[in-house]
């Protein structure tokens, strides 16, 4: 059987098909000439799982869709103070390409507009890399959020650079401004071989699952970026990827999200997709029509919207009871996030100070959020606080990280042999 979601993305390709609104971009040669037809939709699932529909294969230039990344690239090399110091997050509300710097703080306004995007490219490498050096490491960190070796297309490149001016004048800017230290021919060399680096709309879905993932990629398992500058960036797309349709944008799409003047569009919802899109025509925001119409039809049809209200939270506590030699055993369900490691927390609380030991249950716990970790660690060493000894039932090796902060913690496979069910004993 094909699985029903290759059905649902041929359909959504068929409804925006007929859609020919819009108009290439026309300020570069290359796109101005390129064939306005095709249309391609892809997403990637946490697990690598890959879907399409359309000419999926076909490769464009990434253009703007790479401002997230070579941010994320930045953020890796710097660090958020350096890279903070140099470009603000405020959505400007401005065209991509507009001349602007922030006029308290001189910084450009967000990494997604051009003066922005190319002040985060000159941080990459670190201060000393040359401009050469710099794209090489584009290039490799784009590829590494692909999970392919990606390449540059020279002529798309080099058609660009015939009328640059205008990024020329934003690198000259920030010179004068001193955020800074590249020649800015160099920078917009740079930044311009960023921008023609080929992709397919399967790419684009494997990028964004990637941040979606918190920075690990779904095909190659590689961790990319932290989980903290994966959330960073997709906070940026989601206040400034969509430009001046961004708040448009989040009512109806609700997807954090970025598009590029040769047609794509990237889409990454956390923890769940990432969708990549094609199709040249751009409407008056420079966003593609069909990319635009295809998002907002998936977001509409399956609940894909970041701001879409989470399936109730089951009871964490599972079960909870005295085993035969009179430990305490406390049995964990479900995702532990912050609603579910509140509720171990006030069971942990019902729990008498005593020296008899409390078996944490993770058996049936899928996985563990950060607050959860950080909760149910609190939890573990305030019982230990109250003179308890502390033993984990973790076979599948969910809490990965802190345990050393919990005295004389133990870990076990299997609950140990004679725990008595809730019903034959209920804990006092
Ligand atoms: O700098 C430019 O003008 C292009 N290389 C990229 C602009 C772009 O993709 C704007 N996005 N919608």
């Amino acid at each position: 059987m094909q699985t029903p979601v290759t059905t649902y993305l041929d359909d959504i390709y068929e409804c925006c098909l007929d859609n020919r609104s819009g108009e290439r971009a026309d300020y570069i040669r290359e796109l101005a000439e390129a064939d306005p037809e095709p249309f391609a939709i892809a997403l990637c699932t946490p697990d690598g799982t890959q879907y399409s529909a359309g000419d999926a294969l076909r490769e464009f230039t990434i253009q703007s869709i790479s401002k997230p990344f070579a941010y994320a690239l930045a953020l890796r090399d710097r660090g958020f103070e350096a890279v903070n110091a140099a470009v603000d997050v405020e959505p400007s509300g401005d065209a991509f390409n507009e001349i602007s710097l922030d006029e308290h703080t001189g910084r450009p306004e967000n990494p997604m507009i051009n003066i922005g995007a190319l002040t985060t490219h000159a941080l990459i490498g670190g201060p000393d890399a040359s401009a050469a050096q710099r794209s090489a490491l584009i290039v490799e960190g784009l590829s590494q959020f692909a999970g392919r070796e990606l390449t540059v297309d020279e002529g798309a490149c080099a058609s660009e650079l015939e009328d640059a001016w205008r990024n020329l004048a934003l690198a000259a800017l920030m010179r004068a401004a001193g955020k800074i230290e590249d020649d800015p021919d160099d920078v917009v060399l740079g930044y311009t071989r960023q921008c023609a680096v080929r992709v397919t709309v399967h790419d684009l879905s494997v990028m964004g699952m990637t941040l979606a993932r918190g920075g690990v990629n779904p095909l190659t398992q590689e961790r990319v970026v932290s989980p903290e500058i994966a959330q960073q960036v997709m906070a940026v797309m989601t206040s400034c990827g969509m430009y001046d349709a961004a708040g448009d944008w989040l009512s109806h799409v609700g997807i954090p999200a970025k598009s590029g003047v040769s047609g794509g569009i990237l889409g990454a919802l956390p923890g769940q997709v990432g969708i990549g899109t094609f199709s040249p025509r751009l409407d008056a925001f420079g966003n593609s029509v069909r990319g635009v119409q295809a998002f907002e039809q998936m977001s509409k049809d399956m609940g894909m919207h970041m701001m879409a209200i989470p399936a109730p939270t089951i009871n964490a506590i599972g079960q909870h009871c005295r085993t035969a030699d009179g430990s305490k055993l406390v049995a964990l369900q479900g995702v532990l996030d912050f609603p579910t490691a509140e509720m171990a927390l006030r069971r942990f609380a019902q729990i008498p100070p005593g020296s008899d030991d409390v078996i944490i249950d993770l058996t049936l716990v899928p996985s563990i959020a950060q607050a959860g970790a950080k909760m149910l660690l609190t939890g573990m060493r305030s019982l230990t606080a109250e003179g308890h000894g502390i033993v984990i039932v973790d076979p599948h090796q969910r809490l990965t990280a802190g345990e050393d902060q919990v005295t004389g913690l133990r870990r076990l496979d299997s609950r140990p042999r004679g725990a008595l069910t809730a019903a034959e004993a209920p804990t006092g």
